[in-house]
């Protein structure tokens, strides 16, 4: 299977090479990843140029991804350049057949994708998706060399009862085929009370939940889950990227509202940086 990073990615940069060498928990490099949902006609493409534009002028310390409408993911294509990943925002299982107005994970793929969002808790609220869908959707990703993002995350009322960590636990166990890899898959952290909401859980917070997920994978998964992203969304924008993108365990993020503007999305990508510049700081 194609490796999402290779896909696209610059990795080479002397940064990089630096960070890698003496960052342990940046040996992996961070996924930011934007998620337009219903948004966007023909002139929001002008923000992808945008990106693609200033990774092009400074080669990000990231791998980059916009997911789009299905309807925007061959033109967004075109207008990235190779320089970013563009994805679709969810999939139907199967690869071809009488499913009127769904899109399979091949058909992304041929329009120009690299990856796809499953399981968002906007299509596991108002369509219903379950953990078996949701993993029968990261499968068709996978069966069609696309990396999925599955998302899993608790609601205000869940964590209210105490139960965050094992409604999360449980998503994880329900939603994550057998067989994931960092190449092929990202785990996606959004509570739902902080999507769209302007609120964000702690540093603290993020901390417990993101090592619990971490802990599900490696027992789940043995070494390919110490190495897969975790990535946290909800509520992420230029004022608070560089606390979250610190918090440990933390390898990157989903973002919604702020990615679709390109300035503020570039804004939360250079955040990866001023981590690493920071860090290194530290070590110096
Ligand atoms: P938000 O959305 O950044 O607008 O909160 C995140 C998401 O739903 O993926």
């Amino acid at each position: 299977m194609e490796t999402f990073v290779a896909a696209f990615t610059p990795v080479s940069s002397q940064h990089n090479a630096s960070l890698q060498s003496e960052q342990s928990e940046a040996s992996v490099r961070p996924l930011i990843a934007g998620n337009w949902k219903m948004n966007g006609l023909a002139p929001q493409l002008r923000q992808i140029e945008a990106i693609a534009a200033s990774v092009k002028a400074k080669p990000p310390l990231a791998d980059i991804l916009i997911c789009v409408p299905s309807t925007l993911i061959a033109r967004a294509a075109q207008c990235a350049g190779g320089r970013i990943g563009i994805g679709g925002e969810n999939c139907h299982s199967e690869m071809a057949g009488a499913f009127t107005g769904d899109i399979s994970a091949e058909m992304l793929k041929d329009a120009g994708a690299c990856a796809v969002i499953v399981g968002h808790s906007e299509r596991r609220q108002h369509h219903g998706e379950t953990d078996a869908m949701v993993a029968a959707k990261a499968n068709a990703a996978w069966r069609a060399g696309l990396l999925a993002v599955i998302c899993i995350g608790e609601t205000k009322s869940q964590r209210m009862d105490g139960k965050a960590l094992s409604v999360c636990g449980d998503q994880i166990a329900g939603s994550v085929p057998d067989g994931m890899t960092l190449s092929a898959s990202a785990v996606a952290y959004e509570p739902l009370w902080a999507i769209g909401s302007g609120h964000t859980p702690t540093s603290e917070q993020i901390a417990e939940v993101h090592a619990h997920i971490r802990r599900c994978l490696v027992v789940r998964l043995g070494a390919a889950g110490r190495e897969v992203r975790i990535l946290y969304g909800g509520s992420v924008k230029p004022s608070n990227a560089c606390e979250i993108l610190a918090v440990p365990e933390v390898g990157g993020a989903l973002i919604g509202g702020a990615s679709l503007k390109a300035t503020d999305f570039e804004a939360i990508v250079n955040a990866v940086s001023k981590r690493a510049e920071s860090s290194l700081a530290a070590l110096a």
